[in-house]
């Protein structure tokens, strides 16, 4: 008879071709069903989620699932531009302030999310017509926003995404209204506003899809750390950097490759966060027992690869319960099962992903 270890090992390997021993820490960690811990470790890497209002507001399970598990907390949504500045002249603070009043009664900090971004842009940024104009609507936003959360808000997702999907040159930029109006140099400013909004706030720039095996996804790496290679070598204010970590179930790690990138941001003096881990799972299998365990195997090769050169210096997961995630949103499964990218399921029990990430927070930082 086959253990119930074995048979899920077994049902793994016929169903996706990934190989994971009974006795090795992968598939012990993935198999024993041993209860997830919660957020005592105090001196390991922070872990933390994306909140989402309406729950926050009214689901009491929400909620303690989040002071079970976080030491810090991020808005999927409040501080992006679609959500705080409605018209030119207005800044609407609602929605952050809810989160930073939840996470300080509730001993977490708040981060960022985000200044600087392609996506979630109000329509009357569209007419924003010239560099200059540009630059004092950038500038005047960053000192705003952060000047209103200075030595409240500690780390700050400054730029977010700016590299193509598929880049075809090293010094490609993604398209936004603020690199089609400044070019490239908006992003070495918004970093310098931001140094002077809050001195004592840590500086993130944040991207996906860095870490999987295919050319276009090395060609997104390379673009990426061009990019940082450049703002490091003027001296630009960036502390560090941010995996977003949308896994994709069906790509496999490259493990080479994202430990080289690591390597090379550490030895610029950044730190390395994970910003927005999920796993997202519509070409997975179906049956959930598998999915899970798979989703928490890949999410074992991304977190151990990153740290070969040094523990994390955070990691939060974009939400915290299979119940509230945005990626059904896009990539919804065609047969009828629910996504389950998250490391606790919709009823806020520990899937093997939460495991996989407790092991991970043991580090020593
Ligand atoms: C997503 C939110 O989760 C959704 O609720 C929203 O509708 C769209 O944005 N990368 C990011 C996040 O940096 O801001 C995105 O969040 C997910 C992808």
């Amino acid at each position: 008879m086959l253990s119930r270890r074995e048979t899920i090992l077994t049902s793994l390997k016929a169903m996706t071709g990934v190989a994971v021993t009974a006795s090795s820490p992968l598939g012990t960690l993935l198999t024993s069903p041993g209860r997830a811990q919660g957020r005592e470790q105090a001196d390991g890497v922070p872990y933390g989620a994306a909140v989402r209002d309406a729950p926050l507001a009214g689901e009491p399970d929400y909620r303690a699932a989040l002071v079970r598990h976080c030491r810090q907390l991020v808005g999927e949504g409040g501080l992006k531009w679609y959500d705080l500045r409605p018209s030119r002249e207005r800044f609407v603070y609602d929605l952050p302030d809810k989160q930073i009043d939840f996470a300080s009664r509730n001993g977490m900090t708040l981060r960022g999310h985000t200044l600087v971004w392609y996506g979630a842009m109000p329509d009357w940024t569209k007419s924003i017509a010239s560099a200059s104009e540009a630059e004092r609507e950038m500038v005047g936003h960053i000192e705003t926003v952060m000047g209103r959360y200075r030595g409240r808000i500690k780390s700050w997702d400054v730029i977010n995404e700016p590299i193509p999907d598929d880049p075809a040159n090293r010094s490609d930029i993604r398209p936004s209204i603020w690199q089609q109006r400044m070019g490239e140099s908006h992003i070495a400013l918004a970093l310098r506003t931001a140094a002077r909004a809050d001195p004592h706030a840590q500086l993130v720039m944040n991207e996906y899809d860095i870490e999987f095996v295919g050319p276009r996804f090395r060609r997104k790496r390379e673009a990426f750390l061009r990019l940082i290679r450049d703002l490091k070598m003027r001296n630009v204010p960036l502390h560090a950097i941010g995996l977003q970590g949308h896994l994709r179930g069906e790509l496999p790690i490259d493990r080479e490759g994202l430990s080289a990138f690591i390597a090379e941001c550490r030895s610029m003096g950044l730190k390395v966060l994970v910003t927005e881990l999920d796993v997202v799972d519509d070409k997975l299998p179906g049956p959930p027992e598998v999915r899970d365990i798979l989703a928490a195997s890949r999410v074992y090769d991304f977190l151990d690869a990153i740290r070969v050169s040094s523990p994390l210096d955070a990691l939060l997961t974009w939400g915290i319960s299979d119940r509230y995630t945005w990626v059904p949103l896009y990539f919804k499964r065609t047969d009828g099962h629910l996504n389950r990218p998250l490391p606790l399921d919709s009823d806020y029990r520990p899937k093997p992903m939460m495991r996989v990430i407790e092991h991970f927070l043991r580090d020593r930082r």
